[in-house]
This record gives C-alpha cells, structure tokens and sequence, in this order.
C-alpha cells in the first residue's frame, strides 16, 4: 500500500494506472476523473468540448495528479480510437475504463419522440459505450486486472414516464455488462455498471426550484415529495457515485462482474 501525507491510501494500486474517463468534462464524470487522479492514475478525459477538458485537467494537475484531455464524440470510432490509443500509452495498457458520458435524450410521451432523437440518445448512451468497450478491449487485456465500469441510472429498471428513449438505452447497458463479463472473463476484466438515482448539485437545486415555483410549493416541500420513496429520505451524492466507481476499479472488488449496482439512497432495491 502508498503512503501519502502520512495516511495509507485503500487504492494504492492506482498509481501507475492508466484511467479513460468518458464524458469527464463536468458533473460526475468530471468528479469521477478527480477521484482516480487523486488516487495516483494518469486519467484521460473525453467529450465534445475542449474547454472543459482543459478546466478538468488543469484542475487535477494543479492538485499534484496526471490528466490530458481528449475532445471528440463519443459516437465516433474514429475519437474513440484515438482516445484509446492515447490512453494506451507507450506501452498500449489501460488499466481503468469508466463509460460516463451521457444525455438524457427527450423528455415527452414515446408517441411525441422523433426517430431522430431516438438514435440520438441511444447513439450517445448505448452505442458509445459499445465503441468504447470494444475498442478498448485489446489495451484492457494487456493490463493486470483490466476494469470497466458503465454509468448507468436506475431509469429503465424503473420506470420514468416521458423518458423511454433514455430509459432503453440505459437498460441496453446493464444487458451489454452482463454479456461483456463473460465474454472478459477469461482476460481478468471486470465489467459492472452503476446505477445512480437522482444525484444532488446546483443543477438539481435550480430544477427544483423552477419546478417548486411552477407548482406553488416550497423546494424543501417539493424535495421531501421527490425524495419520499426512498429509503434514506434524500437525492445521491457525486461523492458517492465516485466512491463506488473506485471500489469497482480497484482490486477489492476482483470477484465482482456483471453486477448492477445502485447508488440511489434506497430508491431502488433491485
Ligand atoms: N445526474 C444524475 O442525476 C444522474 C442520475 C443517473 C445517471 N446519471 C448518468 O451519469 C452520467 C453523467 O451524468 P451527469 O449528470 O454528470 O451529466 P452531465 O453533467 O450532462 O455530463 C455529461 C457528460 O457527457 C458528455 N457527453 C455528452 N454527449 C457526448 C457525446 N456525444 N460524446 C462525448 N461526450 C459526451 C458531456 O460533455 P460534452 O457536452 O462536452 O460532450 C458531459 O461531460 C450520465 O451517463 C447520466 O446518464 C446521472
């Protein structure tokens, strides 16, 4: 285990490593990318906007970690050959790969959807993280204990009225994990997915309270209603969508594949 300012850290396995963080350009992805750097990987972020990848990075290397950013679209294979192969290094291993990049696709009843913003959501939520898993396959494979890691939301196991495309795109995603786990098995690569439920932050702090004033409420009358089916009373943290995304990327987690694990505050419990 590494040292570092007197305390052993759980993860020391990660320095050294080589991370691809998809989507890193902001929110959890951004906070996920901090996570592994903070822990000692050299971190590759992606997306479509190049200054928020220089923000991401420049934040993480003026903590002391190792970042670069690699801007293009995740529905693309050219980026994402690209993004591998960057990532790969000189010695073409990548230790960690963490699938977050994401939208949320229309909001409005499946009959309202166009075929348009269909492919569009299951493009970017779906297809990108096919792309990415299977180009980044060869790289996994050259490292010790390769790690996938798919953001996926409890929204497809559950319900969400107005959301259909999103809701089988994110569902297609548990369905890709659990096949791609055998298929990696035999290399040591584990693939599991996270579902988060509602993650806590300004943004949803500024949608509840567009919403709280539509309706005539107050936002803490409004949270309470949003948050009462769950088990804990209250919306997730990113903090603890990157806690499990390290504990899913570490050692400590080498006999578990193919799960779909929530972070959901006890929304969801299957
Ligand atoms: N926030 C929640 O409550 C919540 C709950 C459950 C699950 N999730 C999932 O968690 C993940 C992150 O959510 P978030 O709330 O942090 O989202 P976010 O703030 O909207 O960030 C999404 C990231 O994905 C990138 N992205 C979007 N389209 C892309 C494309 N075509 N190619 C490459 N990158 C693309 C964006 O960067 P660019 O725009 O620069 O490309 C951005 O950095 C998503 O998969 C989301 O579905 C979120």
């Amino acid at each position: 285990m590494a040292e570092r300012d007197g305390e052993v850290s759980a993860f020391a396995e990660f320095v050294g490593a080589r991370a691809v963080v998809t989507g890193g350009g902001q929110g959890i992805g951004a906070a996920i990318a901090a996570g592994l750097a903070d822990r000692g990987a050299h971190v590759l972020v992606s997306g479509r906007r190049q200054a928020t990848l220089d923000a991401v990075c420049a934040s993480i290397t003026a903590g002391g970690g190792s970042a670069e950013g690699c801007a293009g679209d995740i529905t693309d294979p050219d980026h994402v050959h690209r993004l591998m192969a960057l990532a790969g290094g000189s010695e073409g291993v990548i230790d960690i790969l963490v699938n977050n990049a994401g939208i949320p696709g229309p909001t409005a009843p499946l009959v309202e959807v166009t075929l348009a913003e269909w492919e569009e959501t299951i493009a970017v939520n779906l297809t990108g993280v096919f792309l990415a898993c299977k180009l980044a396959v060869p790289y996994l494979e050259r490292a010790a204990h390769g790690k996938i890691v798919n953001i996926g939301s409890v929204t497809g196991k559950q319900p969400l009225v107005n959301r259909a495309p999103y809701a089988a795109a994110k569902l297609g995603v548990v369905g890709l994990t659990r096949t791609l786990a055998h298929e990696l098995g035999p290399s040591g690569i584990n693939v599991n997915v996270i579902s988060p439920w509602l993650v806590g932050g300004e943004r949803l702090d500024s949608v509840i309270a567009t919403m709280a004033k539509e309706r005539g409420v107050s936002t803490d009358e409004l949270r309470a209603e949003m948050t009462a089916g769950t088990a804990f009373k209250r919306t997730v943290s990113e903090a603890e969508v990157v806690e499990m995304t390290l504990f899913l990327s570490s050692t400590a987690s080498s006999s578990i594949t193919g799960q779909d694990i929530n972070v959901s505050a006890g929304a969801v419990m299957y």
